[in-house]
């Protein structure tokens, strides 16, 4: 795996140092993920040990000193490049960065996945993440967009005789202003996954103070979903690192966590959860995200016939793939391929079977679908493209073609659909989704829905527009909470998704559900590449591989496109 897939595995996680600094660090690491260490908003001392023993392993793990020169001896703007210089305070990374005629000094490294910010792109105050698009405020280091959740560090800078120096860390600098007076008492989330973690950190985070009650049909707290069909899968990262918080942070936040409570329906001002519980609100977030599409054909309800959403089935399909020498996954999906590419990491032989000629064909189109199934096959993947399983006897699957293939662990990667059940049955407007208005309003006053099943008018294609990333998610459940407060904030954020394959990223900007050109920029096949989407002449999305400035100015353009058109 290449750098970017194994950025968080070094940083956190590294077997050999581990074992070599077991006695000195003995297993505070162990207990404490990645998110502590990055998010300043809760770290109490003890954690800071912890921190500073990951940091420690980290500089081990990349046997060097940190990068560019010591930048409290001072740096000359002429060895600014692009308006940026990464140097280094102490032993830790830090990057400065010139907006107009001020310099800031901010930490360079995102704090999701460790993305280089001198990478970066700056916009109006802010730097955003090269790899997934997160977004900092430079003046106080505050996670304005996800999917970062957590603060950038930020130091004093002091200009001198044409010198730059950077001095103290800087401390207490974002402010948050008081939530209004109007804001709610009792606010209800149902749905423990990425919008309704971001919506609840929010909502902390904008000094709430009424009650926040979570409520999770899953068995654990709210994790990393993009995670469980890559490193965790793949076996290069802990299950430390999988909870987007430790379990501690939900009492000292003050965030009432249920688990394994499944709301059933809706009145009034109240839900009902299975157990008969009944839990009132003022204010109520659904997002209930969306269900794997379960296989029906004979031989689907095996045991080792799986699906991957939550972290218990990652789990199990790990537990299955240890005795299965051999993996058998159905559809070529995003899921379903990072499930192979985790699998080969495992040395396991994978199989895919689907209907498709190509994967990937019908979102990225047919020369990055080319260039997908060649990726996994120089990984050792063997597809079985424009074909199906039409039973699953025992270990032995039939496919139409006749052929039979035996594994001893199956996964069904053939798409998801959005979980409406409790949303319907409320009496919501549905529309292929839970409808919402620019707001993040349902029909139902009081009642916001956010990622997976929400249907949104999205400014920048101007339709209604549902889908299913990460990202998008936690950026609704952010304006969702902040709404819920009782401001009026419109969800106008450019949908943005990425999926990793071995060492290849791809990420895309926009929404295109159909198009009639595909204009290539670079070379797929040389992992060097832009690709634009486009309708009637218009841009409707990017994809890009290893493009990674691209595709964020790819972002803004689109974000100014908006701005103009309203
Ligand atoms: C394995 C995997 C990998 C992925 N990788 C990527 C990626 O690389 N990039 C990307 O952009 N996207 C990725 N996604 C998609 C992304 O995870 C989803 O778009 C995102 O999680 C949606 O967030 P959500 O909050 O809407 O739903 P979820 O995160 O699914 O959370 C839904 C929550 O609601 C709970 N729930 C449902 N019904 C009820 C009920 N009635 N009562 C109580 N609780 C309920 C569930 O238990 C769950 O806690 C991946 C998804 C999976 C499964
Ligand atoms: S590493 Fe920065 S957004 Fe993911």
């Amino acid at each position: 795996m290449g750098d970017r897939a194994l950025a968080m595995g070094t940083f956190f996680f590294d077997e050999r140092l581990i074992d070599d600094e077991q006695g000195r660090i003995d297993n505070e690491v162990n207990a404490f993920t990645p998110h502590d260490c990055a998010d300043r908003s809760f770290v109490t001392s003890r954690l800071d040990v912890k921190c500073r023993c990951l940091m420690e392993l980290d500089f081990m793990t990349k046997e060097s000193q940190p990068s560019g020169p010591d930048l409290t001896s001072g740096v000359a703007l002429t060895q600014f490049v692009d308006g940026k210089l990464l140097g280094h305070v102490g032993e830790q990374e830090v990057l400065l960065v010139q907006d107009g005629s001020e310099i800031f000094a901010i930490a360079a490294h995102c704090t999701h996945y460790h993305g280089p910010l001198n990478e970066g792109l700056m916009v109006g105050g802010t730097i955003r993440c090269p790899w997934h698009h997160a977004c900092f405020d430079l003046r106080s280091g505050d996670a304005v967009r996800a999917p970062a959740l957590a603060p950038l560090d930020c130091w004093q800078v002091e200009k001198r005789d044409n010198l730059v120096f950077v001095r103290e860390k800087r401390v207490g600098l974002i402010q948050r202003g008081k939530p209004p007076t109007s804001a709610p008492e009792k606010i209800v989330i149902v749905g423990g996954g990425a919008a309704g973690f971001a919506a609840a950190e929010m909502l902390r985070r904008r000094e709430f103070r009424g009650s926040i009650v979570m409520l999770s049909s899953d068995s654990s707290a709210p994790v990393d979903r993009p995670n469980l069909s890559k490193d965790y899968l793949a076996g290069s990262a802990p299950e430390d690192w999988v909870p987007l918080r430790p379990d501690s942070y939900y009492n000292e936040a003050g965030i009432e966590l249920h688990l394994n409570s499944e709301v059933v329906s809706i009145n009034a001002r109240h839900v009902t959860t299975g157990k008969g519980d009944q839990v009132a609100f003022d204010r109520l977030l659904l997002a209930t995200g969306a269900e794997p599409v379960r296989l029906s054909i004979p031989g689907a309800d095996q045991p080792h016939v799986r699906t991957l959403r939550s972290l218990t089935d990652c789990r199990a399909i790990i537990d299955t793939s240890k005795t299965s020498p051999r993996a058998l996954i159905i559809g070529a999906s995003f899921i379903g391929l990072e499930v192979a590419a985790a699998l080969r990491a495992r040395d396991i032989e994978v199989h895919v079977v689907a209907p498709e000629k190509r994967p990937m064909e019908r979102i990225l189109g047919p020369d990055v679908g080319d260039f997908i199934r060649a990726l996994h096959e120089e990984h050792g993947v063997v597809f079985h493209l424009e074909n199906t399983v039409t039973a699953i006897d025992g270990q032995r699957a039939t496919l139409k073609s006749g052929r039979t293939l035996d594994a001893g662990l199956v996964v069904a990667g053939i798409g998801v659909r959005p979980r409406l059940a409790l949303a319907e049955k409320a009496g919501l407007v549905i529309d292929r989704g839970v409808q919402v208005n620019a707001f993040l309003e349902t029909s139902a006053t009081g009642i916001y829905a956010a990622g997976d099943i929400a249907r949104w008018p999205d400014p920048h294609s101007g339709e209604r527009i549902r889908v299913e990333h990460w990202v998008v998610a936690q950026r609704q459940g952010q304006t969702a909470a902040i709404n819920m407060m009782g401001m009026r904030e419109k969800f106008a954020a450019v949908p943005f998704f990425w999926s990793q394959h071995y060492d290849v990223p791809i990420n895309y900007v926009g929404h295109a559900e159909q198009w009639d050109e595909i204009a290539i920029d670079g070379n797929i096949r040389a992992r060097d590449c832009l690709l634009k989407y486009k309708r009637e002449g218009r841009v409707l999305a990017v994809a890009s591989i290893f493009r990674d400035l691209a595709s964020l100015q790819a972002e803004v353009q689109m974000e100014d496109e908006m701005i103009q058109s309203v």
